[in-house]
């Protein structure tokens, strides 16, 4: 049977040989030729002065909250449906992370849900582009200078994404982008923190470096300068080799995200009319990088069934992303009740630039028949089935 995965990554010969060329270099460590090249890259593409590659995501919200100054004990607004890495960048500064609800529509922070929980400790607000769709930012704008704080973009799903015409990645003072195995272009793991202030870009790097100047530069200059370390950095530094296949991935930002563009439009023909389905709803004024593609099951679908047949079938499938305030690590009481509903009933369905337009043809096919053998009869009112 053939299988159908619900990611994989297009990396092919192209990358190979960049990968080749660094090792040809004999520097294929961080910040060196490759990495400085991928900023600059970067740098242009989102119109932003700084650029800082890194080795992920989570790095790049950790470092952005250094170079930002928040505190112990300062309260920052994180949006609740989405891989924990904004919460937890929260606590690595030794911060409180406060879960703001969603909208139910995208699953993408309910600017509402942050205007109202801003407090007295309140520094600034995470927003995050679920699953490849960009936030609400002219009302979550509106809020962070109405109130003082810093806003960032998590943007690790959005590679190719827009809002009201402006790139995601561009959308805060300080973006987040990914480039894990699942993006929508990716170096295996990898990240990038944006911003069009160079001094904290400047932060950021010497942060990701141990708190030194890159060695690489140091290593050129004529003389003996010996490094001094300024900060309690960390070694965040994206490899060369990993820059080199991303400079390779940058290129085909517009390939890739044209063929993900196509299977999202087929399962939404496919799928929309199915009424124990909600396929996912894009705003007017903005456009999915579709990083994932997330079905909403009725409640009346017994998810983890339906999960099992697909996988049985060889369809691969998972949960979506996750409700930050049920994980018990955050030890919150606050309710986030949209998230955690979308929690327990979104479905992810395979997505990426590998899938075929049959093959996204056999998922919808079978995922519409396998929810017919996991739908509970709804009860009526007199209680029989
Ligand atoms: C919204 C979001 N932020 C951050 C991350 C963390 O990215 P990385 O694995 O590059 O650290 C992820 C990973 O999936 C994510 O989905």
């Amino acid at each position: 049977m053939d299988t159908i995965p619900l990611v994989h990554a297009s990396l092919g010969k192209q990358e190979l040989e960049a990968v080749a060329e660094v090792f040809c270099s004999g520097w294929p460590a961080g910040q060196g030729p490759s990495g400085q090249a991928l900023e600059r890259e970067l740098a242009e593409r989102y119109g932003v002065d700084g650029a800082v590659a890194v080795s992920n995501c989570g790095a790049a919200l950790h470092l952005a909250l250094l170079a930002l100054g928040v505190e112990p004990g300062d309260e920052v607004i994180v949006a609740d449906y989405t891989f924990p890495a904004p919460a937890h960048a929260v606590r690595y500064v030794g911060a409180v992370p406060i879960f703001a609800d969603v909208r139910a529509d995208t699953g993408t922070v309910d600017p509402q849900s942050v205007a109202d929980l801003v407090g007295p400790r309140t520094v600034g607000v995470i927003a995050v582009d679920t699953v490849g769709l960009p936030a609400d930012y002219a009302e979550l704008r509106s809020i962070t200078d109405r109130y003082g704080l810093f806003l960032v973009e998590d943007a690790a799903c959005t590679v190719g994404a827009t809002y009201q015409g402006c790139q995601a990645g561009a959308l805060a003072p300080v973006a987040c982008l990914s480039f894990h195995g699942r993006k929508g272009i990716t170096s295996g793991e990898g990240g990038a923190l944006l911003t069009a202030d160079p001094a904290l870009a400047a932060d950021a790097r010497l942060r990701s470096s141990f708190g030194i100047e890159s060695i690489f530069n140091q290593a050129q200059v004529v003389g003996l300068p010996i490094p001094v370390f300024t900060e309690i950095g960390y070694n965040y530094k994206l490899s060369d080799i990993a820059a080199a296949i991303l400079q390779v991935q940058i290129g085909r930002i517009d390939e890739l995200l044209d063929r993900r563009r196509a299977c999202a439009a087929h399962y939404a023909e496919l799928l929309i009319d199915d009424e124990l389905i909600t396929v996912p709803h894009v705003p007017q004024d903005r456009t999915h990088a579709w990083q994932s593609y997330l079905v909403t099951l009725d409640p009346s679908v017994d998810r983890a069934g339906v999960a099992a047949d697909l996988r049985a079938q060889g369809i691969g499938c998972g949960h979506g992303t996750w409700a930050c305030h049920l994980q018990p690590v955050y030890e919150t009481t606050q309710p986030c009740p949209v998230s955690a509903d979308l929690f327990q009933r979104h479905l992810a369905i395979p997505m990426h630039a590998e899938l075929s337009i049959n093959q996204v043809e056999r998922v919808a096919e079978t995922l519409r028949s396998t929810l017919r053998t996991h739908a509970r009869p709804y009860r009526t009112q007199g209680g029989a089935a």
